[in-house]
């Protein structure tokens, strides 16, 4: 027996402190993109906002529903619209962030477990790395380089590749 260990990176920027230009231009996307979050049940909004490599910007927020599984999360609308809609665009980043009257974050947001299987397979299709943009209300924003920092040891779509 042995222990390995995995290390994850990510950068963080502190309230106030200067983020890369596009980095907080997608941010401010994302803010915009609450404004069609529809969350009546969680009171918990999410936007995201993501970059397509041709500059094109694609929003999502969250859409719940009163049956709680039918809903989706504001990367997956994001994600799903891009996919559908850009077929073969690769995504270069990706802005998430939330807004609640209930609640209040300490920590930038970070995109649930499901949402970043989505992300890595968005990755994998396109072979190249996507950035995520994690911010909230704490005024601290976070940066992984790739899902493999939100996401070690994920599932691949490779797995499922027939053999015979
Ligand atoms: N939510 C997102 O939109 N993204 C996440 O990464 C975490 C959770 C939404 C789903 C639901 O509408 C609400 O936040 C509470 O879970």
């Amino acid at each position: 027996m042995k222990i390995e260990k995995i290390s994850i990176s990510y950068e963080e920027y502190g309230e106030g402190e200067k983020l890369p230009a596009s980095d907080s231009e997608l941010i401010d996307e994302a803010v915009k993109a609450l404004e069609g979050s529809y969350a009546p049940y969680s009171d918990f909004h999410v936007g995201a906002a993501l970059l397509l490599e041709d500059g094109e910007v694609i929003r999502g927020s969250n859409q719940e529903n009163a049956a709680y599984p039918s809903g989706l999360c504001a990367e997956r609308v994001a994600l799903f619209y891009a996919n559908s809609e850009h077929p073969g665009k690769a995504v270069v980043s990706l802005a998430i962030t939330v807004k609640s009257d209930y609640f209040t974050s300490s920590e930038p947001v970070t995109p649930c477990g499901s949402c970043r299987q989505v992300i890595a397979e968005t990755e994998n299709r396109q072979n190249s790395k996507i950035r995520v943009i994690m911010n909230g209300d704490s005024g601290r924003t976070r940066i992984v380089d790739g899902i493999e920092n939100l996401l070690p040891m994920m599932f691949h779509e490779e797995k499922l590749r027939k053999q015979k």
